[in-house]
């Protein structure tokens, strides 16, 4: 016998629990509701707030590199979008993470040069020049407020509606935005980059102001003269190199027994060689047990070696050891979407799809790689897929830069890991050493390395070097089209250049490096 059930008053629908069609046993929860008025008084302590209802064709919750490119790709494309942002433009990458660090990086950079000026027959009086980190700041905020501005102007050129406002999903098909005033959306698609956070710190002591992390080390304007680092992966090793150019004594204290776990070996013993050249202290196999502030305001970080305890001081300490996925206040308790293991981040397909019909998950907020460019280019995928375009994401085609000094690149598959998967392969390497405009740059420290199968197909490669960041460009490229080592070396590559170390790795592969 057919029966519909009739809501007994106003509600509103949070939760469909069951599927069309779904054979149900009797007693089987079938809808949750929330009672209309009271929700609303609930969430602003008074009177009910009015809440316009909108529709979107296609949704973006995050409005960093995953979110904003989704939107103009798919803007470009001619869908209507509608991005939610609470924040600034930009997300994580152009206000506190990328870009930011790129500009002291260039700062420390640049006083370095200045300090190496002798080198180049340049003669400055010995004092003469110093850091100001207020003025270095100053400069990073600038570059960060032209850029987050940009991306403002080109949502607005390209007709994408940006609401302000914190946005939580109510359902599988509806999610409230809270800002100044409340709107409840519906959608065709969405697509949530709501990124990722500040992993938060296990430690006693972690909220003491000696305490930086990597977004509150930004705003820092007073130069310390020593200071601690926690964790020797691609942040931790970014600022150490940064703070030592611009004179500053750094330790680093890493858990594991060597630093930066996601690079081949030999390239971690390589940074380890240049850190100490830089005057970086690293303290590996250290587990960090506490901070205390000391009288004068200094940071005193505990941590245990070989099971003994040892205390290190500096002015300040700043902690990186990872970021977790943001979930915060997303409502996904509303909804039926399905987590990672350990509820570490949207579980997302190839296609960037989630489990819920409609809704994908693009960035850091999925957790399959923390970088802004794998981040905007799921976030094209997800839109392809929308447009029906049949694409699957390949991590390992993602390339990753670290801006130590020097500058590590990589692509692919790395030596490390083929050795682990016992996968023949053949290896082509080129020093710096041997090129010439290395040389007239006096960056003659690092290599090239590239990898490739039995065959001669390129799989992957490390760049370590002077434009490292720029060169790893080409063996993307190359990596990602399966050219061949030989197919590499047979390309005319500019002289005097530091791509024609790329060549030179390619021609080792199979006859030998010819400059060597
Ligand atoms: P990470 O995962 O790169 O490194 C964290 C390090 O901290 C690891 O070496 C880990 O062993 C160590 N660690 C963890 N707990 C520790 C403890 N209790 N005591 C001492 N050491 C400890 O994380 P990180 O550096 O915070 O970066 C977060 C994410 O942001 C990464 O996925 C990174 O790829 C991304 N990122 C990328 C950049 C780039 O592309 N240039 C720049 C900055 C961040």
């Amino acid at each position: 016998m057919h029966k519909t059930i009739e809501a007994e008053g106003d509600f509103r629908v949070a939760k469909v629990q069951v599927e069309v069609g779904q054979s149900v046993p009797g007693g089987t929860l079938l809808l949750s509701l929330d009672p209309v008025e009271e929700e609303a008084r609930e969430e602003t302590g008074d009177a009910p707030v009015a809440r316009e209802s909108k529709h979107a064709e296609l949704l973006i919750l995050g409005g960093g590199p995953g979110g904003y490119v989704a939107a103009l790709y798919a803007a470009k494309k001619g869908k209507k979008v509608t991005l939610v942002e609470k924040g600034a433009l930009g997300g994580t990458c152009l206000n506190v993470g990328c870009i930011p660090t790129k500009a002291l990086v260039k700062s420390s950079e640049v006083y370095h040069h200045i300090k190496e000026a002798s080198a180049f027959g340049i003669e400055i009086e010995e004092g003469a020049c110093k850091p100001n980190l207020g003025k270095i700041i100053e400069r990073k905020d600038q570059i960060v407020a032209e850029l987050t501005g940009g991306v403002g102007y080109l949502m607005e050129k390209n007709g994408i509606a940006v609401l302000r406002g914190e946005a939580r999903f109510l359902s599988d098909k509806e999610v409230l935005v809270a800002g100044e005033e409340e709107t409840i959306l519906t959608f065709d698609d969405c697509i949530v980059a709501t990124g990722s956070k500040i992993a938060p710190l296990p430690f006693p002591g972690a909220d003491l102001p000696c305490v930086l992390n990597s977004t509150t080390a930004l705003a820092n304007r007073d130069l310390p003269k020593s200071l601690s680092i926690i964790g020797a992966g691609v942040i931790g090793l970014e600022f150490a190199f940064l703070y030592a150019r611009l004179g500053v004594k750094v330790t680093v204290v890493e858990y594991l027994d060597r630093i930066l776990p996601m690079v081949d070996a030999d390239v971690a013993s390589l940074m380890m060689e240049m850190a100490k050249k830089e005057g970086i202290k690293i303290v590996t196999g250290a587990k960090v047990t506490s901070f205390k502030q000391g009288e004068e305001g200094e940071a005193i970080v505990e941590f245990e070696k070989e099971g003994k305890a040892h205390l290190l001081v500096g002015d300040k300490v700043i902690v990186a050891i990872g970021r977790a996925p943001n979930l915060d206040g997303l409502g996904v308790e509303n909804t039926g979407l399905a987590l990672n293991e350990r509820g570490r981040g949207i579980k997302v397909d190839g296609h960037m799809r989630t489990n819920v019909p409609h809704v994908y998950a693009i960035g850091d907020v999925n957790n399959l790689i923390q970088l802004a460019h794998a981040a905007s280019a799921q976030g094209i995928l997800a839109v392809d897929d929308i447009f029906g375009v049949e694409r699957s994401f390949d991590a390992t085609l993602v390339p990753s830069v670290i801006f130590t000094a020097p500058e590590i690149a990589t692509i692919g598959l790395g030596e490390d890991a083929l050795k682990k998967e016992k996968k023949p392969y053949k290896k082509g390497y080129f020093a710096f050493e041997g090129n010439g405009k290395a040389k007239t740059m006096n960056e003659r420290d690092g290599f090239v390395k590239v990898l490739a199968g039995e065959d001669g197909t390129l799989l992957g490669g490390t760049i370590v070097g002077p434009d490292a960041s720029s060169l790893i460009a080409a063996l993307t490229i190359a990596v990602t089209k399966k050219m061949k080592a030989s197919e590499v070396a047979g390309t005319i590559f500019a002289h005097p250049t530091t791509s024609e170390a790329l060549m030179e790795a390619c021609f080792d592969v199979d006859l030998g490096a010819l400059h060597s």
